[in-house]
């Protein structure tokens, strides 16, 4: 089993903290330490680190190399540039197949949080097994809290092995907040934690039936990766590949887990104060009549008053101010005011 660690997303909805010179993988959120190098140690605490590879666009190289010194260059997978996770892992895969290497991969989130990583080796040990076996996408369920929007769900049917394994029968990425709000309330249903166990041969057999445009343009390069990977679309696995996919295989794990994607993730982890504010940042904050508010900032001094329910954001890259009610549009609308400039 190899772990993969996907380090090349561009974490915009964490704008502007993220910002794609540096994002959010490479910054520390939660902890002293980067969400890369969190990821990384995660599993080498319990793994051969010969075994635990990153991939990542290659504007990030130095990002990693710095904050990761001691993983060797071989470890280190570099797409030419970012296109998504769809053609990231298609490109994983080849590079293990052109060596002859069919060895399972754990193709792995670089952004979340989760406080037992025994039990989720434990449980990617089984999915493994599992993978080795058959032609299948293994993929770890969470139990759903809530109505979550930015998450890929699975509907599970039967017990399908004594390790507890459950047969798929659905995969819905990112649904609307009404289809999520009926998801949860099913029993069987699981969040996707977005971390996929599969053969490098298994990716290909999918690849080839549900994205051979895709596929055949990695494969057909012949030396011309560079031009041939920009005109890649730009699509996430789960679209290209979860949702069409007939044989998915989930195992449910029961570890506090969240996607550190959006600001009020950290309400999840971090503790409020006693208005329920979340401050963090370089510099001081005042924050008075102001109650369950995320802020942060870089500034010197920041004076907050009388507001509630907010998300303040300010860096040298922009400044934020949104209602938490309406965090998912900060992408789109990063979006738009790129397109001002
Ligand atoms: N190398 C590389 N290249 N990594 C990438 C790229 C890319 O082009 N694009 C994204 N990534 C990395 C991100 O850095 C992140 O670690 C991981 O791939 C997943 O990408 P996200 O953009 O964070 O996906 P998401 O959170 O919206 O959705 C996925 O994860 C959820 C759970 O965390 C989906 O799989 C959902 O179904 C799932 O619920
Ligand atoms: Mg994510």
């Amino acid at each position: 089993m190899k772990i993969v660690i996907l380090a090349g997303g561009s974490g915009t909805r964490f704008w502007p903290r993220s910002v794609k010179t540096r994002p959010k993988q490479f910054l520390s959120l939660t902890s002293h330490e980067t969400m890369l190098q969190q990821t990384y140690r995660r599993y080498t605490r319990w793994l051969p680190e010969a075994e635990v590879y990153v991939v990542t666009a290659r504007e990030y190289k130095t990002l990693v190399e710095a904050q990761l010194p001691e993983l060797s260059g071989d470890r280190l997978l570099l797409e030419p540039e970012q296109r998504d996770t769809g053609p990231c892992i298609a490109l994983t895969a080849q590079h293990f197949l052109s060596r002859d290497d069919d060895e399972v991969l754990v193709t792995m989130p670089s952004d979340h949080f989760t406080d037992e990583p025994e039990e989720l080796v434990r449980a990617l040990r089984i999915a493994a097994k599992a993978a080795e076996r058959k032609t299948a996408i293994v993929t770890l369920g969470v139990v759903p809290t809530r109505p979550e929007t930015g998450y890929g769900y699975i509907r599970t049917t039967e017990i399908v092995s004594e390790d507890g394994l459950l047969e798929a029968s659905k995969f819905i990425e990112k649904p609307s907040l009404e289809v999520a709000e009926k998801l949860i309330r099913d029993s069987g249903v699981f969040w996707n934690s977005g971390i996929f166990v599969w053969k490098p041969s298994t990716i290909a057999h999918y690849m080839r039936m549900h994205q051979p445009f895709l596929w055949n343009m990695l494969t057909d390069r012949d030396g011309k990766a560079e031009t041939t990977y920009s005109m890649l679309p730009k699509i996430s696995i789960d679209y290209a590949i979860l949702e069409k996919a007939d044989s998915i295989l989930t195992i449910p794990v029961k570890f506090k887990w969240d996607d550190v994607g959006i600001w009020t993730s950290l309400e999840r982890i971090q503790q409020a104060n006693e208005e329920g504010n979340i401050l963090n940042g370089l510099g001081h904050v005042h924050a008075e009549s102001t109650r369950n508010s995320i802020i942060y900032t870089d500034h010197p001094r920041t004076m907050v008053i009388g507001v509630n329910d907010l998300i303040i954001v300010s860096t040298e890259d922009g400044l934020l101010v949104c209602h938490k009610s309406e965090e998912q549009r900060i992408k789109s609308a990063l979006q738009a005011l790129e397109r001002q400039e």
